[in-house]
């Protein structure tokens, strides 16, 4: 692993000192994951807001690169933004001598006390080094709310596309251009929980699975909004468009929804600014989100204010939508979300091979662990049972993450209360519990009579445990800081009754990355 201290995280991404925060520009090319982020290299808070880079094969193993992007003055900040290849050099930055894979625009908001404007810069060695265009800022409307330009390429009709949040009036702007330099606003998009203001808008074509719809593309349009969240502080909503025209529903460039339901890309409480990379590639488009909530994430302990570091970045989640029944009237289509494949960094499976009731199995080592257990319920049980994934350490800390069967449906749910609590205990919005309703399914399709089924999935990685249920169609990415350097050591896997079946166990160490 990179780092040897004992809350680093090993597969997820974290800066080696300072304060982290959203990803930013995020793309893949010859293979090489680009990640930023917004970074402050000098302090263990925001603020002097530069670009941070780390490349990885395969979104896990990272390694970190020179700063990419740095403000020219004091009192300025290079603000979220977002990263695309201009293979046929719109832009007129590149010439025949930088391989069509390197010509990397990056655009990104240019935070000034007076003014937040967009910019861009050009790298042509890949996306290592930068050079701001001359010719900035290539989009000031005179605001000081206006910011996070998220870039892709519309290939129907040849020309750039951005989504940019008009922070306070909540508003999605959608911009376009021929070359990344000149821009035109075309429309704006505003629905669901508002809060204080959006902030980082992307707009993501993902597969279609299920449904009327099944083997279609449809958009996505995540927003985040800071503070306004449920559970207070900052969080993570989406909505779906265009999903009877498929990829071409945004030739006029405007955002359309028929399903005006608020949901969240996460039920966990430290999860935001999620943005997807630019060339996932045809399986589906790849995002990760920060691994924070602003209500604290400047507070957290793994630094002090002079020393450590602040925050991680999530996994490398594929998304699609799938078609779910949401209670027994209804079905929508969610974003389900799932980490990319962990390969050959994936060792043998702990568990073992014959589970059936409660069963505890020792984490041997200190890296990370993917734990999958499967719950079955018969249709006609006469309880209402759990099903809990206690992840313990050799201590007294302990994070429960399971299901409650209620009734036609279920209540899924991460409780940190116990998990670490010399710093949980002295802030009081590091929310205990979360939770969200999922319907359990049923082992044959539309057939009442047969057993339900809760996948309950979590990736442990010390500090951070995200948790996936039935093949992501809900996610909650939550942090916990264990007591004294403790590190988590075993996962008991329990049912509060002899009628829920453990069918299949899985825990399979992930070498550090
Ligand atoms: C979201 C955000 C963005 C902004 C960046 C500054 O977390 O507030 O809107 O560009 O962080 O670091």
């Amino acid at each position: 692993g990179m780092y040897r201290e004992a809350a680093r995280p090993q597969i997820h991404f974290s800066p080696s000192s300072g304060f982290m925060n959203d990803p930013n520009g995020m793309f893949i090319a010859n293979g090489t994951h680009h990640l930023y982020y917004q970074y402050n290299p000098n302090s263990t808070v925001a603020g002097n807001q530069h670009w941070g880079h780390a490349t990885s094969p395969d979104g896990y193993e990272w390694t970190n690169q020179e700063i990419a992007l740095a403000p020219e003055r004091e009192g300025q900040g290079i603000f979220s933004g977002s990263a695309v290849i201009d293979v046929n050099n719109t832009s007129g930055f590149f010439d025949g001598t930088v391989a069509a894979e390197t010509r990397i625009v990056a655009i990104y908001t240019l935070n000034t006390p007076t003014e937040q404007t967009q910019d861009i810069a050009y790298s042509r060695d890949g996306g290592y080094t930068f050079t701001k265009y001359e010719g900035n800022p290539v989009i000031s409307i005179n605001s000081t709310q206006f910011r996070d330009p998220k870039v892709f390429w519309d290939a129907q009709a040849q020309l750039w596309v951005m989504a940019v949040a008009h922070t306070q009036s909540w508003e999605i702007g959608f911009y376009t251009s021929p070359d990344l330099k000149t821009w035109e606003e075309r429309s704006r998009f505003s629905s669901g929980l508002r809060g204080y203001q959006y902030e980082c808008p992307d707009l993501i074509e993902v597969p279609v699975q299920g449904g009327p719809h099944d083997g279609q593309r449809a958009k996505v349009l995540v927003v985040s909004i800071n503070p306004g969240a449920p559970l207070g502080g900052s969080v993570t909503q989406y909505f779906i468009g265009d999903l009877n025209s498929g990829s071409d529903g945004f030739e006029d460039f405007t955002f359309r929804t028929n399903d005006t339901a608020v949901r969240f890309t996460s039920f966990g409480k430290d999860e935001y600014a999620a943005q997807s990379f630019y060339n996932s590639g045809d399986e589906g488009a790849i995002y990760q989100a920060w691994l924070g909530n602003w209500q604290y994430a400047q507070a957290v302990p793994t630094a002090n204010a002079t020393s450590g570091w602040r925050s991680e970045q999530s996994l490398p989640r594929r998304l699609r939508l799938e078609w779910v029944q949401q209670n027994p009237q209804t079905w929508a289509y969610v974003l389900a979300q799932e980490p990319l494949s962990f390969g050959s960094l994936a060792g043998t499976d702990l568990a073992p091979s014959n589970v059936s009731g409660n069963t505890t199995v020792a984490l041997n080592g200190t890296g990370a662990f993917d734990v999958r257990a499967l719950f079955s319920l018969p249709a006609n049980a006469t309880v209402e049972p759990r099903a809990n994934l206690r992840i313990r350490t050799q201590g007294e800390g302990f994070l429960d993450i399971g299901a409650d069967w209620a009734g036609d449906g279920a209540t899924v749910f991460v409780d940190r209360r116990k998990a670490g609590t010399e710093w949980a205990d002295t802030n009081h919005f590091f929310t205990d519990r979360m939770s969200a309703s999922l319907m359990p399914v049923p082992r044959v399709a539309n057939d009442s009579s047969s057993d339900s089924l809760i996948e309950v999935r979590v990736v442990i990685d010390r500090i951070v445990s995200e948790a996936y249920y039935n093949n992501g169609t809900s996610v909650a990415a939550v942090l916990t800081f264990w007591d004294n350097d403790e590190v988590p050591s075993f996962v008991d896997v329990t049912t509060s009754s002899s009628q829920l079946k453990l069918e299949s166990l899985s825990v399979v160490p992930i070498a550090s990355g």
